[in-house]
């Protein structure tokens, strides 16, 4: 009896371990197959989900915006064809994320998309919650103005003392408050609540980049760009690059610097920021 009892515990005890080496296994499928990563790097990820998921803010013509299309709203803009390009070279589908500019690194961060396409400027601060790619436009930064005060800001020290308005979480927040220690400025969501905003006489001025700035005038009346006025360091720049989640990514790095240096060599990235300028315009009219 009692050898009856030990053989039949070796036989649970087997089955035991064969339920947990089952369950191991298990485990151990699961974890390549969901997001959480495992051991795969960020482009493998997205290889075997089958798609890139890429999020932007798109209230900022022509790099991302809005347009109607059979009654159906589309993003687009030359920060989607960037992002279409990325995943054409992946292989894999484009889905678009739009979001509030300062819910857009949260999310990256997150891991709720892979890629932020914004208009985003690289800065140290950021740096340290994701990676970026290389740069794939240099611009500037532009004030806007009701067309009435274009005259009046000939200097910064003349915006100082304006009340300013810039875009909640943005570069030129940063610029208002740490360069020109202005306090009591007003930061709104989205962009074009702030030319709104302008035009009620609740804000005198806009910082912005001044692309954007260019089309916006072109899209409202009443307002201006404001002429030679020189920003100091930290107003002037408003370079952008894609951001992408921290983490084992050097590969999707690799990748979205090689698409970038492509379209900038081969001239293309040139002709898609004119495609979506055309864009804005015929919207407009
Ligand atoms: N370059 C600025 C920044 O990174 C502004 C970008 C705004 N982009 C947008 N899609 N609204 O903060």
């Amino acid at each position: 009896r009692r050898r009856k009892m030990k053989a039949g515990l070796k036989k649970l005890l087997a089955l035991g371990l064969v339920a947990v080496l089952a369950v191991g296994l298990v485990g151990c499928g699961n974890k390549s197959s969901d997001n959480s990563g495992g051991n795969q790097t960020a482009l493998e990820q997205i290889k075997k989900n089958k798609k890139l998921v890429v999020a932007t803010s798109p209230d900022y013509p022509p790099f991302e915006f809005m347009v109607s299309e059979n009654g159906k709203s589309k993003i687009v803009g030359a920060d989607i064809d960037l992002a279409q390009k990325i995943a054409d070279k992946l292989g894999v589908e484009l889905e678009l994320k739009a979001m509030d500019f300062d819910a857009l690194v949260p999310a990256l961060q997150a891991g709720k998309v892979d890629m932020v396409i914004t208009g985003m400027t690289p800065n140290e601060k950021r740096k340290k919650a994701v990676d970026f790619s290389d740069i794939y436009f240099k611009g500037e930064n532009a004030v806007i103005v009701n067309a009435k005060d274009a005259g009046k800001f000939t200097s910064e020290d003349q915006l100082k003392k304006a009340k300013l308005g810039v875009q909640k979480g943005s570069t030129q927040e940063t610029y208002v408050k740490d360069n020109l220690k202005v306090t009591n400025y007003k930061a709104l969501v989205a962009v074009p609540d702030l030319i709104a905003d302008m035009k009620n006489g609740n804000i005198d001025a806009v910082v912005l980049n001044s692309k954007v700035a260019g089309i916006n005038v072109t899209k409202y009346d009443g307002i201006k760009v404001v002429e030679n006025l020189k920003l100091t360091s930290g107003g002037d720049e408003e370079a952008m690059a894609v951001a992408i989640k921290k983490g084992d990514n050097a590969d999707l790095i690799k990748l979205t610097n090689e698409v970038i240096k492509g379209l900038q060599d081969s001239g293309e990235y040139d002709k898609i920021l004119a495609n979506a300028v055309d864009l804005v315009s015929k919207e407009t009219k």
